[in-house]
């Protein structure tokens, strides 16, 4: 019986990478370089962005141009960052919105998860496109392979939220698919945005009316930061789409001075 199923699991994933035309392999490395050139031939735009639409996807790839855009119209050597990416269905996006950049390849993309397979991640995986994980799973290996293709400079760091540091210089585009808790929200905030840049840096937080569904008071915590600070960020407008929403970043806001209490309740404005 063990045997048969592990020569399911393991034709499931065969399939799902000739779908990808390479083997799946697994890679020990935690980041591609812009023209990575390993035994890889450079596949012409539409064939990545029929790879980019085969991503298992909780969002990513449904806001798929509007991430194309911003990667392909972000300020020369500037970062993307990315957390919680999952299978990495938006991180295809973005690299496909670089790849749009031609020459100027000064963008890189980080990207931050634990990439450990949850039960519920499991059977999405499995539902969305027929991939099979266990439990407990180090995705990243999968991941990285996935996103090898696209050629682009992508940075992998895998661990908790709570111990992601920052020092690669201006984000230009800071996407959050994961921090919808205050603490780990506020760890985000204090890391990451002293280096937005007034006027360019656009948000994209994708569990931003997640509350809505969940419930959740702590779910709030997006909606009380941006409402209590409101003068910093103007809401994208025309832009939603499930629990998504996208501000830019318009004046310079002192993050080591951010009061965590303004993340827990309405500010009363
Ligand atoms: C909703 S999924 C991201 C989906 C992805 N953006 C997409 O469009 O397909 C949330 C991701 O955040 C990651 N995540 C959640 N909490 C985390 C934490 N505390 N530390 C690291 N990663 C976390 C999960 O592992 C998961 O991959």
């Amino acid at each position: 019986m063990a045997v048969l199923v592990m020569r399911y699991l393991q034709k499931a994933r065969l399939l799902w990478s000739a779908n990808f035309k390479r083997p799946f392999r697994r890679a020990a490395r935690s980041s591609i370089s812009a023209g990575e050139t390993d035994e890889q031939i450079v596949e012409p735009q539409e064939v990545l962005e029929r790879r980019a639409a085969l991503f298992p996807s909780m969002g990513g790839k449904e806001i798929g141009p509007f991430l194309r855009k911003l990667a392909r119209e972000a300020p020369s050597n500037t970062a993307i960052v990315e957390v919680g990416s999952w299978l990495g269905a938006g991180t295809a996006q973005l690299a496909l919105g670089l790849r749009e950049r031609g020459e100027d390849q000064s963008v890189r993309i980080h990207t931050f998860d634990r990439w450990i397979a949850s039960k519920s991640e499991v059977e999405k995986a499995s539902r969305k496109a027929g991939l099979q994980f266990s439990p407990g799973e180090d995705t990243l290996p999968w991941v990285t392979e996935a996103l090898r293709p696209f050629g682009v400079g992508i940075e992998f760091v895998k661990g908790d939220i709570a111990a992601i540091d920052w020092a690669a210089g201006p984000v230009s585009v800071y996407i959050d698919d994961a921090s919808k808790a205050p603490s780990r929200f506020y760890h985000v905030l204090r890391t990451f945005g002293p280096f937005w840049i007034p006027g360019v840096t656009v948000i994209v937080m994708m569990d931003y009316h997640y509350w809505e569904k969940s419930g959740s008071e702590e779910h709030k915590c997006q909606k009380y930061f941006m409402e209590a600070h409101s003068q910093y960020f103007a809401q994208i407008e025309g832009f939603r789409r499930a629990s998504n929403a996208a501000f830019l970043y318009c004046k310079k806001f002192d993050f080591a001075r951010l009061d965590f209490n303004t993340l827990l309740a309405p500010s009363g404005k």
